[in-house]
């Protein structure tokens, strides 16, 4: 197995933790660690004092017991009133220099929390939360953003509900997914809420800002969509505001809000909310780059045909490198279809296969008319080498030649973890003399993580495929892609590729119309069908006139003997096709059953499809899946009776033929 892109396990998980913690201890506690900020009621405040509601403190003058109330003392100002000053002096007093045991229970709080979270993203993230760069991304940015909090609070007047707390959010939605930005929404509320003591209030405010934003951004494609995310977190948040200090804080100053609205706390819980928006939108692209993504302008310049690794695949291996634009073509509008990044998967497309452009004669593609196949005098196991070595070297140029990783994925998953079918059934069939096993004859790369490296393994399969269909007709179309669909589903190689039945019945529905509009100008119309078959029935016309016109008797009897034996072959074949079509419907009957489940839960991961499938098809396609050997023409042989029962873009209905999985064939 080659080297992949770093996983953080459970002792990395619990590390990055550590280094939020002690992070975020240090930020909350700032100004009561460096003592130029302590605040001094007779002197102008070096920074702005929050005194937190309901605090009942000593006076340090006369011991007296102060009961606190909330209030702000802004930078800069003096305080006059004896009260509020001796209530400052015993604040202060209380919480300078923190003790070890506060600030060892805060580091232990940030711990925990961080922990659960790191711990959820290795877990149960469905994207791309189990990387390395991925979670450190992500607690980077969260500390960056509570620091900047943090200076907020100790500089502004403002309420700390303006703080934007839901941005990180939205970016977790825009490059990663909605799960993770939630759970990221309920630790960044409770982290943000630390930084003013953690008041009930701001918790609830900050919990609405980030999870309306998460669960109203739903197009991950258009990133102004967070401007309108960021408008129905700050709704949710000032509507959570007022009930919040009803329940918390016995009611709200109504009169105090609007004489002075620019320290209003409802206006800021609302500005927090549309503040997380338009921040998230205005960063976006620092945000994603920091989380691991590629910039659009990187891509753009790796879709340059003049980039020298494409230059390369051209002049070496010219046949991959049309297979590779025909898939950017397909994989691309399947991309579109289900709002994963398109771009990325075009260059993912062009990249993928060139480490065939290391050996390019071990590919058919790339095999002039009539040169020998290199393959004609090798051992199957060596074949196997020779063509899955595409893989490995194809992910070293790349990493080596400076491709941003997210693109060198695309050449290590494309194949995932398969069988080449085609040469281990022909070891199989040579007696197997070193006794190899199967695992002898499965690609050393991985199983594709995102929906973008699922797509181009679905795509890799059936262009070549398609290539082969003649002639080239929609249905025959949707039976391959259905069945490549299928078969990746049954090998369990988009188990981890957050492709779900809706996103498949899109891919397949947008694959068919792009590859009729493709061969388009090789598909016939139904016009010269009927022309073609109307010059056929004259042919025959033609043939049978002539036949007439020879009476001999021999030829007669001769014919006559033909003719019974062409009945008596006829009566089989219709008995046969009897016998079909009614196993046929038997195992339709049988697959329905499975598919009013599988449709039931339509919008679970592949994972789950899969199992479902396995579990009630798995003993009939085993069966058929051990099979005799199919070699690449008869992957394109599309059953008859199929064709006519699959509509494009079904699915359901493909599972419904119930047809083994294709095999998986040298390229
Ligand atoms: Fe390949
Ligand atoms: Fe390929």
């Amino acid at each position: 197995m080659m080297r992949t892109r770093l996983i953080a396990g459970p002792v990395t998980g619990l590390v990055l933790s550590a280094i939020l913690a002690t992070v975020l201890a240090l930020v909350s506690s700032a100004e009561t660690l460096v003592e130029p900020l302590r605040v001094d009621p007779s002197r102008p405040a070096p920074v702005t004092l929050r005194l937190p509601a309901h605090l009942v403190l000593h006076s340090s003058d006369d011991g007296e017991v102060l009961q606190v109330e909330r209030h702000l003392i802004r930078r800069g100002e003096t305080t006059a009133s004896p009260e509020i000053g001796s209530a400052v002096r015993a604040y202060e007093s209380a919480r300078r220099p923190p003790s070890a045991t506060e600030l060892g229970s805060l580091w232990l709080l940030y711990f925990l929390l961080a922990s659960i979270f790191t711990t959820y993203l290795r877990s149960f993230s469905p994207s791309r939360g189990a990387l390395l760069r991925t979670q450190a991304g992500i607690l980077g940015m969260a500390s960056v953003l509570l620091a900047a909090g943090k200076g907020f609070l100790l500089l502004t007047d403002f309420s700390e509900l303006a703080l934007p707390v839901g941005a990180l959010s939205l970016w977790c939605a825009f490059y990663l997914d909605r799960r993770t930005a939630l759970m990221l929404s309920v630790a960044m509320a409770f982290f943000a809420a630390s930084l003013v003591g953690f008041r009930l209030v701001s918790v609830a405010v900050y919990l609405a800002a980030g999870l309306a934003g998460t669960v109203t951004f739903r197009n991950r494609i258009q990133a102004r969509g967070m401007l309108a995310s960021g408008l129905a977190a700050g709704l949710a948040s000032g509507m959570v505001f007022f009930a919040a200090r009803v329940v918390f804080e016995g009611g709200q100053d109504i009169t105090a809000e609007i004489a002075d609205p620019l320290h209003s706390e409802s206006l800021a819980a609302i500005a927090g909310g549309v503040l997380s928006g338009f921040i998230a939108f205005l960063f976006q692209g620092i945000a994603v780059l920091a989380l691991g993504a590629v910039s659009r302008g990187r891509l753009m310049d790796l879709t340059d045909l003049n980039q020298p690794l494409l230059r390369k695949m051209k002049e070496d291996a010219p046949g991959s490198w049309e297979h590779s634009r025909a898939m950017a073509n397909l994989a691309e509008g399947a991309a579109v279809a289900i709002g994963a990044d398109a771009l990325l998967t075009r260059v993912g497309a062009y990249y993928h296969d060139l480490g065939k452009s290391v050996q390019p004669k071990y590919f058919v593609e790339n095999l002039v008319g009539g040169e020998p196949s290199p393959h004609d005098g090798l051992a199957p196991h060596v074949s196997a080498d020779a063509i899955m070595a595409h893989v490995v070297e194809g992910t070293r140029i790349l990493r080596e030649g400076g491709i941003p990783e997210p693109v060198v994925e695309f050449a290590y998953t494309h194949h995932g973890t398969s069988v080449i079918e085609f040469f281990w059934h022909r070891c199989e069939e040579e007696g197997n003399p070193l006794g190899l096993t199967k695992a002898a004859f499965q690609y050393p790369g991985m199983r594709p993580r995102t929906k973008e490296t699922g797509i181009l393994m679905l795509v890799d399969a059936i262009e070549a495929a398609a290539r082969t269909l003649d002639p080239p007709t929609r249905e025959k179309f949707a039976a391959l892609v259905q069945r490549v669909i299928f078969g990746k589903l049954h090998q369990g190689q988009l188990d981890e590729s957050r492709l779900n039945m809706e996103d498949l019945r899109r891919i397949s529905t947008n694959l068919v119309e792009t590859l009729c509009s493709a061969y388009h100008s090789r598909i016939k119309y139904p016009w010269q069908k009927k022309e073609e078959e109307e010059e056929e029935e004259e042919e025959e016309e033609e043939e049978a006139a002539r036949t007439n016109e020879e009476p001999a008797r021999e030829a007669v009897e001769d014919q006559t003997i033909d003719d019974d034996q062409t009945v008596d072959e006829d009566q089989a074949v219709d008995d046969q096709t009897i016998d079909d079509d009614q196993a046929d419907e038997d195992r339709i009957e049988t697959v329905a059953e499975v598919l009013a489940e599988l449709e039931a839960r339509a919008g679970t991961s592949t994972q789950i499809v899969a199992d479902a499938t396995l579990a009630s098809l798995g003993a009939d396609l085993d069966a058929e899946d051990d099979g005799a050997l199919e070699d690449e023409a008869s992957v394109a042989e599309l059953d008859p009776a199929a064709e006519g029962e699959l509509p494009a873009g079904s699915l359901a209905e493909a599972l419904a033929s119930a047809a083994p999985p294709p095999k998986e064939t040298p390229e």
